[in-house]
């Protein structure tokens, strides 16, 4: 096991109705909130009517209408409503893209400069807003970890921000508010949760035994409970074990011990920077090409042991069951009504050595990933991944 350092200061309340304790652990930060929300769904919901009741005693400013795949351009908005109104704290009420906006507007709310060039040298960020978050769909984490996933959309690139300085101080997290997401969206949830969780599983160092069976936990986990949230969006016994397991995937719990660098997302996040497609569609589509690009004899018996322990694979041949459990992958994909394929979503083949060399060049998967991958493995593996 490699050595680590762990600490997570976000504040998690979790439950129904713990919303009340908003107000109270508010106005230990101030007075002037900027409100961060999406599309409108929080207003559907009612949720936006909850939150406005609840801090009528504070000064509310507004920054709706952010995007999935959050754009710099509504950063820069954020960060000068901050600046204009001397704002206490940014809430966000929704899911990773405004938690994620919001934290980056938090940094650049502090800063002097254009926001994006915190992203481009995190080493700038001094300072940020607290930030407070109302979770309303389980998929990224962000609620209880520093990054902050941007995309730029003049020069298509999609990066992340992290810094400490961006862990929420607050999150509150009510699996009832999970009640009405689309089930599509409950599907892309569960794709981006366990794909969190391989990120960190196939990663160096297998002597994490540890980490690597809480792993296994948390992707039984969503195999058990997304089938049946989609079928009842309202079972609270699903809903809460996949809203926990969100978190705790991407919280640094799952990576204590191991280490190295992710091998899907730098890739999906290149396609989604150019296509601005939903992110755990590109994971669904890219995770078992993936996997059945890198599977050789050197790491197979990893492999078998994810097929074994997490998809109850009995072949008692490593590469068999290895392969078994790359099919498992697909299958469960494919039951949630993913898509497997870059064709079934219009995406062709023009920019793959482009995305190629960017992902690459803006991650670590040429040094430090599970396998080392090459500008032209990546390449190799948006081929495959491209469909009939
Ligand atoms: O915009 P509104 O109207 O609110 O609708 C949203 C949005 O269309 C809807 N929704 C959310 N809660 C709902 C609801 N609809 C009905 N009822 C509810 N309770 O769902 C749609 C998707 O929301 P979004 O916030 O985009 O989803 P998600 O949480 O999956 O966030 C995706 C973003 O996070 C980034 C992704 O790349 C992507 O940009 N990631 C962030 C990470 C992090 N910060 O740690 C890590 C991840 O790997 C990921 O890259
Ligand atoms: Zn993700």
């Amino acid at each position: 096991m490699n050595d680590f350092s762990f600490h997570v200061p976000t504040d998690i309340r979790f439950g129904r109705g713990s919303i009340v304790c908003l107000p109270g652990e508010l106005k230990k930060y101030g007075s002037r909130i900027l409100l961060v929300y999406g599309g409108g769904s929080i207003k559907r919901t009612g949720l936006y009517d909850t939150v406005s009741e609840l801090l009528r005693e504070f000064e509310i400013f507004e920054l709706p209408g952010i995007e999935p795949n959050p754009k710099l351009s509504s950063v820069r908005s954020g960060a000068k409503i901050c600046k204009d109104n001397k704002i206490d704290m940014v809430l966000a009420v929704g899911g990773g893209s405004c938690i994620d906006a919001s934290k980056h507007i938090a940094a650049a709310a502090c800063y002097e400069g254009d926001p994006w060039e915190l992203v481009l040298d995190r080493s700038k960020v001094k300072n940020a807003l607290p930030i407070a978050v109302v979770l309303t769909i389980c998929a990224t984490g962000s609620e209880m970890n520093p990054g902050a996933v941007i995309s730029n959309e003049d020069s298509h690139e999609k990066l992340e921000l992290n810094t400490p300085l961006l862990y929420p101080a607050i999150s509150i997290c009510d699996p009832t508010y999970l009640y009405t997401l689309p089930a599509s969206q409950t599907a892309a949830g569960a794709v981006d949760i366990l794909s969190h969780v391989m990120e960190q599983y196939f990663q160096p160092n297998d002597g994490a035994y540890i980490t690597d069976t809480m792993s296994e936990a948390v992707m039984k986990t969503v195999i058990k409970y997304a089938p049946i949230a989609m079928e009842r969006p309202d079972d609270y016994e699903a809903r809460s074990n996949l809203m926990w397991a969100s978190t705790i995937a991407l919280n640094h719990l799952l990576t204590a011990g191991k280490g190295g660098a992710w091998s899907v997302h730098p890739i999906e996040h290149v396609v989604s920077a150019y296509y601005d497609i939903t992110h755990a569609v590109g994971l669904a589509i890219l995770t078992p090409v993936w996997m059945r690009y890198v599977l050789d004899d050197t790491n197979k018996a990893r492999f078998a042991r994810f097929a074994r322990e997490v998809w109850e694979v009995r072949e008692s041949d490593d590469m068999e069951a290895a392969e078994k459990g790359i099919e498992c992958v697909s299958s469960f994909n494919k039951s949630l009504g993913m898509p497997a394929s870059f064709s079934e979503i219009g995406i062709t083949s023009e920019l793959f050595d482009k995305m190629a060399e960017e992902a690459v060049r803006t991650s670590g998967l040429a040094e430090r990933s599970y396998v080392k991958l090459t500008p032209e493995d990546v390449s190799q593996i948006l081929y495959n991944a491209r469909g009939l």
